[in-house]
Formats: structure tokens, sequence, C-alpha cells
């Protein structure tokens, strides 16, 4: 199992070759932002013309993109800011999540006995195969799925880095002091596969690290693929939901298989997980 630091810095992608692709999805990405952004204001000056409220209910009142376009009309936000703002909520909600999906079945395929278990808990809830719907409440019942996501983003966390500037002197548990003002990474791959926090097989996948029994006792912060306080992740239920949604309906329709060895993964760092080879999976129609 391997694990190198890769700097995302736009020389090393020049000299991969990798710069055009990268601007090229960066300009789509940001044009189809901006295509939104000026259909919800075309949409709400129709409104105004028509005298109708542009905010219309209590359930669309809290929708991110009403909000940042009204502190625009407000002259409290430039467009640049709604676009800034969006650009995160959209780079933030839709790499992690779709990263997460695939890793999670692809630990599943490295490891059938815990897929087959998924797929019995899965099976029982939705006996038939299709696309059928999965409501909150289904998801709620997904108990053995839970232990699933929870180690697959132990053992490959999506966001496998955060940082920090330190407010305040902070001493540590081991009495060393970090002065203030001084930039932190916290590293919660290597956290997260920590053998005296995790025990012996911390470097596996093995879904019973995260049964009652096992997790009782553990530091709060001993896992956090989502961080903690008050600049952890807005989506995370949000993100769990739907990474349950559809991952009830591809392993109730198919079973994932794959030949590469979990042990050959090579783990590339970035702001989101990345794999240096990133296996193929054969897909089976399950009936
Ligand atoms: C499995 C999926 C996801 C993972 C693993 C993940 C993880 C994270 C992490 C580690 C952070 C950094 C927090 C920090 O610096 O302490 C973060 C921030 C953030 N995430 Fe997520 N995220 C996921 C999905 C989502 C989704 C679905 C959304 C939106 C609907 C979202 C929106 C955000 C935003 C806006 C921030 C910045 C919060 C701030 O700076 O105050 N994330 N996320």
């Amino acid at each position: 199992m391997c694990f190198s630091p890769w700097l995302n810095s736009r020389w090393i992608r020049q000299l991969a070759g990798k710069e055009s692709h990268y601007y090229q999805a960066k300009t789509e990405i940001r044009q189809f932002i901006r295509k939104l952004i000026e259909k919800k204001l075309n949409e709400d000056e129709e409104k105004e013309e028509a005298l109708l409220p542009t905010i219309q209910s209590n359930d669309q009142k809290n929708i991110f993109l009403n909000l940042a376009t009204d502190l625009l009309r407000r002259g409290v936000f430039s467009w640049k800011n709604v676009e800034d703002e969006s650009n995160i909520i959209v780079f933030g909600a839709f790499e992690t999540t779709a990263n997460t999906v695939y890793y999670t079945l692809m630990l599943l395929a490295m490891f059938p006995e815990y897929q087959e278990k998924a797929f019995e808990e899965i099976k029982s809830l939705f006996p038939k195969t299709g696309d059928f719907e999965v409501t909150y409440a289904d998801t709620q019942q997904m108990v053995y799925l839970d232990l699933i996501l929870n180690e697959s983003m132990r053992v490959v966390p999506p966001v496998p880095v955060v940082s920090r500037q330190t407010s305040q002197d902070l001493k540590l548990s081991n009495g060393i002091v970090i002065p203030q003002g001084v930039q932190i990474a916290i590293d919660m791959f290597h956290m997260h596969r920590s053998k005296q926090i995790w025990g012996e097989d911390a470097e596996t996948f093995n879904p019973d690290h995260f049964l009652p029994d096992n997790i009782r006792d553990k530091h709060p912060y001993a896992y956090i693929p989502f961080t903690k306080g008050i600049r952890n992740c807005i989506g995370w239920r949000y993100a769990l939901i739907s990474a349950k949604v559809t991952l009830a309906k591809l392993l109730r329709n198919y079973k994932f298989k794959t030949s590469f060895p979990f042990e050959d993964l090579y783990f590339v760092e970035d702001i989101t997980m990345k794999l240096k080879t990133v296996p193929l999976l054969e897909l089976q129609t399950r009936n």
C-alpha cells in the first residue's frame, strides 16, 4: 500500500501534459455554473415583472442559490462572490460524493464477502431489481451499508488532508505547544490508518471496525472524513443519503468484481483523494 504526495501545481500539470484538459474541464464547469446563476436571475426578473414574490415558499427560502442571488440583488454580494460561492458548493459536493461511491464499489469488489452482506440487506428492502424508488426512511434501515460507507471513508478518505491556522498557542496532549499563526495540516489518511487507534488490522478494509462495540470507546475525532468543528462539511448528511441511495440501486442490480488487489492500491494525495491506477470493475447483472 503506497501513498505519495502530489503537488497541485500548474507546472507539474504542464510537465505531465495535463494542463489543457484541466483548463478545459474547469472552464466548462464554470460556464455551466454561470448559466445556472443567469437562469435563476432571469426567472426572478420575470417574476418581478409579473409582480410575483421572488422567494415563493418557506421550502425554497433556504436554497443556496436563492440566498446568494438575493444577496446580489441587495448589493451585499458581487457577481464574482455569487460565482465563487456556487463553485465551492459544486466542487465540494460532486467529486467527493462521486469518489466515495466509486471507492466503496471498488472496495466491495475487492472484498466480496462484505458485498454479499450488503446485497442481502438491500435485497430484503428491495426484493425486485430495476429502477426502484429509495426513500429517506429506506436509507435509515440500511444499517450494514452505514458500516460499509464509514469503513470506506476511513481507509480511503475522499478528502485526505485539511489545513488550519492556529488562532492562539495550542498545547497538545503530549505537551508540545504549536504557536499562534502557524499553518497546520490534519492528515486524515494516516490518522484513519493508525494502528494505535484502529488496532492491528487498521490498514485493511473491514466494516466490523464500525460495529457499536468496536467504535464505542474511540475518541470522537478518531474518524473525521467530513472533519469536525465550525468549518466542517456542510453537506455531510446529504452526501451520506445520496451515496446510500446510489449504492443501494447499483448493488441491488449488479455484482461488482475486480482482479485488482487491495494491497496494490497507490494513493496520490491531491485536494481530493486520487489513485495512481484506477482499478477496472466488472459488472454482473443480479436477479
Ligand atoms: C462524501 C462526500 C463529502 C466529503 C467526504 C466531504 C468532505 C469535506 C471536508 C473534509 C471539508 C473540509 C472541512 C474542513 O476544512 O474542516 C468539506 C467542506 C465543505 N463541503 Fe464537503 N464533503 C462531501 C460532500 C459535500 C456535499 C454533498 C456538499 C454540498 C451539498 C459539500 C459542501 C461543502 C462545503 C460548502 C464545504 C466548505 C465548508 C466551509 O468552509 O465552511 N460537501 N467537505
